[in-house]
């Protein structure tokens, strides 16, 4: 069964391999990609994106769209150098295609408003375009089957003790997504720090021989230095992958293991800015309003990222 998708992404690192499973996989229809000022700035996320899909031979059948430079109603945070994990612009060669003229969230109202209601909604980045698009044109909701989105954390935090990147860098924008009241499937740090790749499995990916195989090894390997030197993980010499997980979520759902529990966003704490509240014990007045995973399937990950890595266009 194909499911159109669109995939909102920051391009760094792991949004990179969640864009190769996505075009790559026969499950999935990938209708357009969006980029959001996240892990590096939106130029660079659009130039990285346009690299990547020229590597793996999409280049002209995937439009991408550029959006948000700055959060929805915060400053921007300030980086202070490239990131260990992502890097700024990918070794690769300069992008032969453009993006598209049209602004991301002008492309997503007017994508969802045509649609029959069958493209999910994928976020993988801060959720400042989707927060846009939604106070822009609230009736594209009933038009969103579902949003599968990477972000959040409740035992993990990665950017602060209590909060993770993605929903960091634009809280309200996360408050106002999470609360939509479309179904949602949330893949925290809690799922993601499960399912880590390894060294060993670098090599197995290096050894496809296929374009995207090649740039995954790449990617990883440097995310695994990265991670061991600033983020050390349940074992050294492996690295979450995140983005990609949540992919793989849309073509395989037993990956993950969910709870079915309500989630909010803090826009105010002083300690806890930015941190997904998760109701695991339902101790909120609020109704349950999102499958959380808590859990991941990290054979299975790896399997399915060999499996269609290891395909050509
Ligand atoms: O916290 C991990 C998330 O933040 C991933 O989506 C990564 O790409 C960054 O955007
Ligand atoms: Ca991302």
């Amino acid at each position: 069964m194909s499911h159109r998708i669109i995939l909102d992404v920051d391009t760094g690192t792991d949004d990179a391999i969640a864009l190769m499973v996505a075009a790559l996989s026969p499950d999935i229809e990938l209708v357009g990609a969006t980029t959001v000022n996240g892990n590096v700035h939106v130029p660079v996320c659009t130039e990285n994106t346009l690299r990547v899909f020229d590597h793996i031979g999409v280049k002209d059948s995937i439009p991408v769209y550029e959006g948000m430079a700055i959060p929805m109603v915060r400053p921007n945070f300030v980086r202070e150098s490239p990131s260990l994990i992502h890097g700024e612009y990918f070794d690769l060669p300069p992008a032969q295609t453009a993006k598209q003229q049209q602004h991301a969230v002008d492309w997503l109202i007017e994508t969802y408003m045509q649609s029959d209601g069958d493209i999910t909604l994928v976020p993988v980045g801060p959720l400042t375009n989707i927060g846009m698009a939604i106070q822009k044109e609230p009736r594209i909701l009933p038009k969103i089957p579902e949003l599968v989105i990477m972000g959040g954390g409740h035992e993990v935090g990665n950017m602060s003790p209590s909060a993770e990147f993605n929903i960091w860098v634009d809280p309200e924008a996360a408050k106002l997504v999470l609360n939509c009241g479309r179904p949602i499937r949330l893949v925290p740090l809690d799922a993601t720090h499960r399912a880590l790749v390894s060294t060993e499995d670098v090599e197995q990916l290096r050894a496809l021989g296929t374009p995207a195989g090649d740039i995954a090894a790449m990617f990883i390997s440097t995310r695994i230095s990265g991670y061991d030197m600033t983020q050390p993980m349940s074992r050294l010499g492996a690295a979450p992958v995140h983005d990609a997980l949540c992919v793989c979520a849309i073509i395989d759902p037993t990956i993950i293991t969910t709870k079915f529990i309500n989630v909010d966003v803090e826009t105010k704490g002083e300690l806890t800015d930015g941190r997904t509240v998760c109701d695991v014990y339902h101790r909120s007045k609020s109704e349950p309003n999102m499958h959380v995973a808590f859990d991941a399937d990290a054979p299975k990950f790896v399997r399915m990222l060999l499996e269609i890595l290891g395909r050509r266009r």
